[in-house]
């Protein structure tokens, strides 16, 4: 969702900015503007669309400044246009605002500013807080910083935001709540960012703002935070836990693509330190301290939203398989609305690749609320999920660009996978021997995955036939039924046709009505306990004419011959099968949204991190 860059120091500004603008249009965003300070005066430019319009409009302009703030804006409150991009101006342009969240009391306060005389030039929620802030800054004889920390007192909501002041060229003030802001400290001069992707070109070294506090950065003076009630905090310096090479591209096209490819590294990056090969021992160092909670526990609810859920759903067969404990698994909008019943022996495991998902982190905090351990699997390091959750794993999938998620997926399954497997042999359910094998298997699969993208081509021709289509439907049982929810939403989120998992089985109570010689059935058919049921389902579908394109294992020839495509991958652990088999069907939603001239990395409409509700 929306951006954050900032920049004071003295270097140019505006090159900082613009490029930084460009490292955070992989969160979706809908247009883009930035402001900087020339000769005590505030400088505006926003353009509805990409960061390369606003580049554009700027081409002509003098932008020579060492001051300035900029932003990419995804619509919530007022449409996509040049007003609503932000930075927002005060009534007397002096202040300029750039801010990511919600602020939900903006009605109340955007009639209370308009009766004393404000006057607002946009639609968004936004415009009310440069407002309250000029309001207050001259009336209330505080300084600036101030009458930031003011006027925020006074507003129900989420935000991070920095304001640029004409009046005070020698200071960036930034501030926070609900939303992530991070400052990095260069030489004598700051970058701030919502993420670390526009900062860590220029330094690793961050300080994350925390709830609550106002900051005043200044070049060659000490940062000063304060938080709500007014108290002087210490920055705490840490170090940025991503590389520039993430970020880039690299010999791939997209970064979808070069994110399906980095899997089995991502994999092997999130075992690695977790399974002791010598003693054949799976220990999460995160969740260590936890650990006895987590086998006393009356049952597990995994709370996530999205493709962290259908990872939640394979965890749920996991640890039910293995460890023989109770799981239910919540979508966390539905979960954070419903009152749900949960006890001080619940252990709640919230899964988030960005970690700043609104809803799970609502869900956290009320599953907090009332007495539950919290267990957070994350990929952001320093996120407020990881920050909020008593203990948790991070997935070490490296930074993920892509807005549909892939690697991110894999790695939370396999986190999932090792917290499983250590919980199921503290408490004695599990065979030394099966144990043993399922840490074999997982210690192969990145290998076999390998294996599946040398098929790369073979998928693209699949793609061919797919692209054609309006509608798919996508089945799996066991296990892979959410890698069959998993496919769908690949699918629909970046080629924009109309997909829908199902469990095999449902298909004949209503979706079987789809089905003609039209429609493509994607079939996960692997070996498992129902590969006969799964085969019945698709003699099921062929006698409707439907398309089978089937994922089966290595050798497979039945469901091979009843297919019109089918796409081997290497046999595995039953279990462990969604690792391996949501590869293909990544692969094959990255081909069809390409033949269909879609902007994979940025499909419409959607935002990599959503941190609003
Ligand atoms: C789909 C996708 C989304 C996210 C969802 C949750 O490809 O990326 O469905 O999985 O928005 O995001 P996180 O995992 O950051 O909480």
């Amino acid at each position: 969702m929306c951006g954050i860059v900032a920049y004071i120091g003295p270097k140019a500004a505006y090159p900082i900015l613009i490029n930084g603008l460009r490292r955070l249009e992989y969160r979706g965003y809908d247009s883009a503007g930035v402001a900087i300070i020339q000769d005590h005066n505030i400088v505006l430019y926003k353009r509805r669309g990409k960061v390369s319009d606003l580049e554009d409009y700027c081409m002509d302009k003098d932008m020579a400044a060492c001051a300035g703030i900029a932003h990419t804006r995804w619509a919530t409150h007022g449409e996509p246009n040049d007003e609503n991009a932000h930075p927002h101006l005060s009534e007397d342009g002096k202040l300029a605002l750039i801010h990511n969240g919600i602020v939900e009391n903006y009605l109340v306060l955007k009639q209370e500013l308009m009766r004393r005389g404000y006057t607002f030039r946009s639609n968004t929620d936004t415009e009310v807080l440069v407002h309250l802030i000029e309001d207050i800054y001259k009336n209330e004889q505080v300084d600036l910083a101030e009458a930031v920390r003011l006027a925020l007192s006074g507003v129900v909501g989420t935000y991070a935001l920095a304001i640029l002041s004409a009046e005070n060229p020698g200071q960036l003030i930034v501030a926070k709540r609900g939303s992530p802001l991070l400052i990095g400290v260069g030489d004598n001069e700051y970058f701030i960012g919502s993420d670390g992707a526009p900062i860590v070109e220029y330094t690793k070294q961050v300080i994350y703002l925390k709830d609550g506090e106002v900051a005043v950065v200044s070049p060659h003076r000490e940062i000063v935070i304060k938080n709500s009630e007014n108290e002087t905090k210490r920055p705490y310096l840490e170090k940025l836990e991503i590389s520039l090479e993430q970020l880039e591209k690299g010999n791939f096209d997209h970064y979808m693509l070069k994110e399906i490819f980095e899997q089995p590294n991502a994999i092997k990056d999130s075992m690695r330190g977790r399974i002791n090969t010598q003693k054949n021992v799976v220990s999460l160092g995160g969740i260590i301290e936890y650990e006895e909670k987590m086998l006393n526990a009356h049952r597990f609810i995994i709370a996530a939203c999205g493709t962290s859920w259908h990872a939640g759903l394979i965890g749920e067969y996991l640890f039910e398989s293995l460890v023989r404990m109770p799981v239910e698994v919540e979508y966390a909008s539905e979960f954070r609305y419903r009152n749900p019943v949960i006890n001080e022996d619940d252990v709640l495991i919230v899964i988030s690749q960005s970690g700043e998902t609104a809803d799970t982190l609502a869900a956290l905090e009320l599953a907090k609320s009332r007495g539950a351990t919290t267990i957070g699997i994350c990929n952001v390091v320093g996120s407020t999920l990881a920050r909020n959750t008593h203990a948790g794993s991070y997935t070490h999938a490296g930074h993920e660009t892509g807005v549909a998620s892939t690697k991110a997926f894999t790695a939370q399954v396999t986190v999932l996978t090792l917290m499983a497997l250590g919980l199921a042999r503290k408490k004695g359910k599990i065979a030394l021997s099966q144990y043993y094998q399922l840490i074999n298997d997982l210690e192969s699969i990145p290998g076999k995955i390998e294996k599946i993208l040398t098929q790369n081509d073979y998928i693209k021709e699949i793609a061919q036939f797919v692209a054609q289509t309006k509608n798919a439907i996508y089945l799996g049982r066991g296990v892979n039924f959410p890698v069959a929810l998993e496919g769908a939403l690949k699918l629909k989120e970046i080629s924009y046709i109309h997909a829908e998992g199902y469990p095999a089985a449902e298909m004949k109570h209503g979706p079987i009505a789809l089905i003609d010689e039209a429609m493509p059935v994607i079939v996960l058919a692997t070996e498992q306990e129902t590969y006969e049921k799964v085969v019945s389902n698709i003699q099921e579908v062929k006698a409707r004419k439907g398309k089978i394109i089937s994922i089966v294992s290595q050798g497979d020839k039945l469901v091979k011959e009843m297919s019109d495509y089918a796409i081997e991958i290497p046999r595995t652990e039953e279990l462990l099968t969604p690792l391996a088999s949501c590869i293909p069907l990544q692969l094959l939603a990255y081909h069809v949204a390409l033949l269909r001239g879609c902007d994979v990395d940025k499909p419409r409409n959607l935002a990599k991190s959503v941190s609003v509700e």
